[in-house]
C-alpha cells in the first residue's frame, strides 16, 4: 500500500532528511508540500516531488493524505501536529514536540483520541552506534553505569537554517523558546534516557547567551551555551553540554563510565564505539558516522515512521518520549535561570 505524505515546512530539515528519505521510500508518494515562503515549497517540490499546497490546512484536511511530517518552526508544532492528528493523519513531528508542556499534552491527547501514529524526530536513537551501544550496555559490557558525559555542539543554526543569517527564528524566544537547549540539548537528554534505559530526575545547569548576536547586533534572547549536571533515577551522575559556539569541529560525543569499564561513542578518533574494560581490554567498533550539519547520512527516521504506520505498531520515539525530553530541558532552563537544582518530574519543584 502506498502511503501519501505531506511535508509542512520546507526548510533545512525537510530538504536534508524528510523529503529525500520519503522520495527514496518504495511505499511513499510525496503528495503535497507547504511553506509560508512559496519559493521554498516550489524548490522542494521540484527536487523531490509533490504539489505545492496553498496552506498547511489544505494538507491536513486533504482526504488523499495519510501522513504528514511537521517540519515547521517550534512554536507551530502543537498547532499543526494536533490539527493533523485530529484530522486523522499520522504525524512525524520534529523536535521539540512543543515549546510548552501544555502544548505537548494537547498533541499526545490528540494522538490518543485519533489512534493515529505520532512519532517525534529524536533521530539520535536511530543512529546505528547508539542502537549498538544500548544493546552492549544492556548486555553488561561496562557493568553498572555510574557516570557519563555527553556533548552536542556546532557553530550555530545561522549556518544551518534555510535563513542562514542571524535573523533566524532559532534566535527568537517566541519561536524557538528554548534556544540551544531545545535545539541540541533535547536530543542528548533523549539519548541518555534511551542508552541508560532510565529517567533523568534532577538537573542543575549554567547557561548564557555568550556570543551570538541578533540582526540588531544585540545578544540573542535565548541561550547559546548550556552545561548541565544530571542525576538519574538509579543515582548515576553526569554532565551534558550543549553549544552553538563550537566553532571548530562539531562535537556529538557521549562517554559512559561503568563499574567494569568505559564506553566512548563518537569520542575516539579510531572507532565509532570504543569500550575499555577494567582489565585493559580494548574493543573498537566501526558502525557508521552520525549525521552532522555538513555530512548528512540517511537518518532512518522516515523508514521507522512508515514501518510504524504499516504495522500499526508503537513508534520508536513516542509522544511521551518527546514530552519527557521537553520536561528535562525545561527543568535545565529553570535551573540556569534560578541558580537552583531542579527536579525534572512535573509537580516536584
Ligand atoms: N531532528 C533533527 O535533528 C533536527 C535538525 C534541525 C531542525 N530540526 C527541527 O525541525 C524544525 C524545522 O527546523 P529547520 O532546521 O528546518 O529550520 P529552517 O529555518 O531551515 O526552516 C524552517 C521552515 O519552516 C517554515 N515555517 C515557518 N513558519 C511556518 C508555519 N507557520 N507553517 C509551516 N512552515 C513554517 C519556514 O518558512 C522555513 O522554511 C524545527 O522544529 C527544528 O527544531 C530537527
Amino acid at each position: 500500500m502506498t502511503i501519501r505524505v505531506g511535508i509542512i515546512g520546507c526548510g533545512s530539515i525537510a530538504n536534508q532528511r524528510h523529503a529525500p528519505e520519503y522520495a527514496n521510500h518504495p511505499h511513499v508518494e510525496l503528495a503535497f508540500v507547504y511553506d509560508p515562503n512559496p519559493e521554498r515549497a516550489a524548490r522542494l517540490a521540484e527536487r523531490f516531488g509533490g504539489k505545492v499546497a496553498k496552506s498547511w490546512e489544505e494538507i491536513v484536511d486533504h482526504p488523499h493524505v495519510d501522513a504528514i511530517s511537521d517540519c515547521s518552526t517550534n512554536e507551530m508544532h502543537h498547532i499543526i501536529t494536533t490539527r493533523a492528528l485530529r484530522a486523522g493523519k499520522h504525524v512525524l513531528c520534529e523536535k521539540p514536540i512543543a515549546t510548552t508542556r501544555e502544548g505537548a499534552k494537547t498533541i499526545i491527547d490528540a494522538a490518543a483520541a485519533s489512534g493515529k501514529i505520532l512519532m517525534i524526530d529524536h533521530n539520535q536513537r536511530l543512529v546505528a552506534a547508539h542502537e549498538m551501544a544500548r544493546q552492549m550496555l544492556q548486555e553488561g559490557e561496562i557493568g553498572k553505569v555510574l557516570s557519563f558525559k555527553t556533548n552536542f555542539g556546532h557553530k550555530g543554526p545561522e549556518y544551518w537554517s534555510v535563513n542562514a543569517t542571524n535573523s533566524t527564528w532559532f534566535f527568537k524566544k517566541s519561536r524557538s523558546a528554548l534556544g540551544v537547549a531545545g535545539d541540541l540539548g533535547i536530543h542528548k537528554v533523549d539519548l541518555l534516557r534511551f542508552l541508560l534505559d532510565e529517567d533523568i530526575v534532577e538537573v542543575s545547569a549554567y547557561a548564557g547567551a555568550l556570543d551570538k548576536k541578533d540582526e540588531q547586533g544585540k545578544p540573542i534572547e535565548v541561550f547559546d551555551n548550556m552545561v548541565c549536571i544530571l542525576r538519574t533515577e538509579s543515582g548515576a551522575i553526569g554532565t551534558a553540554s550543549f553549544s552553538w559556539t563550537y566553532y571548530g569541529d562539531e562535537d556529538n560525543s557521549t562517554v559512559l563510565y561503568g563499574d567494569k569499564g568505559m564506553m566512548k561513542i563518537f569520542a575516539s578518533p579510531d572507532a565509532d564505539i570504543e569500550v575499555v574494560k577494567t582489565t585493559g581490554e580494548r574493543k573498537q567498533s566501526k558502525v557508521g558516522a552520525i549525521q552532522t550539519n555538513d555530512n548528512q547520512t540517511t537518518s532512518g527516521v522516515i523508514d521507522a515512521f512508515i514501518q510504524a504506520i504499516q504495522q500499526n505498531s508503537r513508534p520508536v520515539i513516542t509522544g511521551e518520549d518527546g514530552m519527557r525530553a521537553l520536561e528535562i530541558i525545561q527543568a535545565a532552563v529553570e535551573s540556569a535561570e534560578s541558580g537552583k537544582s531542579v527536579s525534572t518530574l512535573p509537580g516536584e519543584g
